[in-house]
């Protein structure tokens, strides 16, 4: 499975702080945003990654990530050179996607917590699996209606009006037609290929799945300076009460198996002397061959 990261957009509504940086390259706590769906997509076993981002960003994501051979994983880039709807990442990486089943994540999306619904959806994946959150906030979001058996009815991107409490996080499951099918969606009322019109093409066909993410998971918003404020207090919460660090990327790929304790080592040795390099110094000593 191909796992893409959008991470473009204009960041509007963290201005000025977006002026000269991509939001996804501020920092939530420890590290930038960015690393936070890239866990994500690991510990989903994806290690096939597209970097999404505006012409004048994609050189910050290289610098920072390179090729990620240095996390086991593989990264390419890819430019949208206008914000023109999330579901258009689909059309720009068509050829890198060729034949595989694809794996959206926004680069703004936080998930926290044991991430089994996320790997038993992309084993089950047959069509189109997106997952649903209960929040206080659903006019923020695309929100799925369900019936009585939790089928998805209907799919509406931002409701001026209450018709469900179920959120759809930017965490999103396709199979090999998602190109395709994103190439035969029209620009929305605000010029945007709605990656919902997406998700409500495959509900027309029958073909969408939902999955509910329970209260055990954390899924943090990073749009407004609140929510970064927020989401950067939680991670700090559970990795000063822990000691542990939350997407700390080294650490993952030696868990997974990814990169072996020498090559671990050798990338941590490179980093200047710094709170991060010294959790990975502990990690690299408590973890068994
Ligand atoms: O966070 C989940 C929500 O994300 C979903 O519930 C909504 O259905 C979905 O439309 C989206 O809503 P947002 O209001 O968060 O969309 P926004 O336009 O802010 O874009 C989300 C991220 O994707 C943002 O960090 C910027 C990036 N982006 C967005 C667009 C439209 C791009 O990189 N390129 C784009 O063209």
């Amino acid at each position: 499975m191909k796992g893409l990261i959008l991470a473009g957009g204009k960041g509007t509504r963290l201005y000025p702080s977006t002026n000269v940086i991509s939001k996804q390259l501020l920092p939530i706590f420890d590290k930038p945003m960015i690393y936070y769906p890239i866990a994500t997509l690991m510990l989903g076993g994806i290690r096939d990654i597209v970097i999404i981002s505006t012409p004048t960003d994609i050189p910050n994501y290289q610098k920072l990530l390179g090729d990620g051979k240095q996390w086991g994983l593989s990264f390419e880039y890819c430019v949208q050179e206008k914000p023109e709807g999330i579901a258009q990442a689909f059309i720009i990486t068509e050829a890198l996607i060729k034949n595989e089943k694809v794996c959206l994540i926004l680069g703004d999306n936080l998930f926290y917590g044991k991430l089994d619904f996320f790997r038993n959806a992309i084993k089950n994946l047959a069509s189109a699996t997106i997952f649903a959150y209960e929040v206080e906030n659903p006019q923020s979001y695309g929100v799925v209606v369900l019936d009585k058996d939790k089928k998805p009815i209907d799919i509406i991107e931002k409701p001026k009006v209450f018709v469900s409490k179920w959120a759809i996080p930017g965490l999103y499951l396709f199979d090999e037609r998602v190109s395709e099918f994103a190439k035969r969606l029209q620009p929305s009322s605000r010029g945007e290929l709605e990656i919902t019109d997406l998700q409500k093409m495959y509900l027309a066909f029958g073909e969408l799945q939902v999955e509910i993410i329970g209260r055990g998971i954390a899924w943090l918003d990073t749009g407004t300076p609140s929510n970064l404020i927020d989401a950067a207090l939680f991670i700090r919460a559970i990795e000063q009460r822990q000691g542990r660090k939350i997407a700390c990327l080294e650490e993952i790929a030696l868990n997974l198996g990814y990169i072996t304790k020498s090559d671990f080592i050798r990338f941590v040795e490179q980093m200047p002397d710094s709170d991060y390099k010294r959790y990975c110094i502990k990690v690299y000593e408590e973890h068994s061959e």
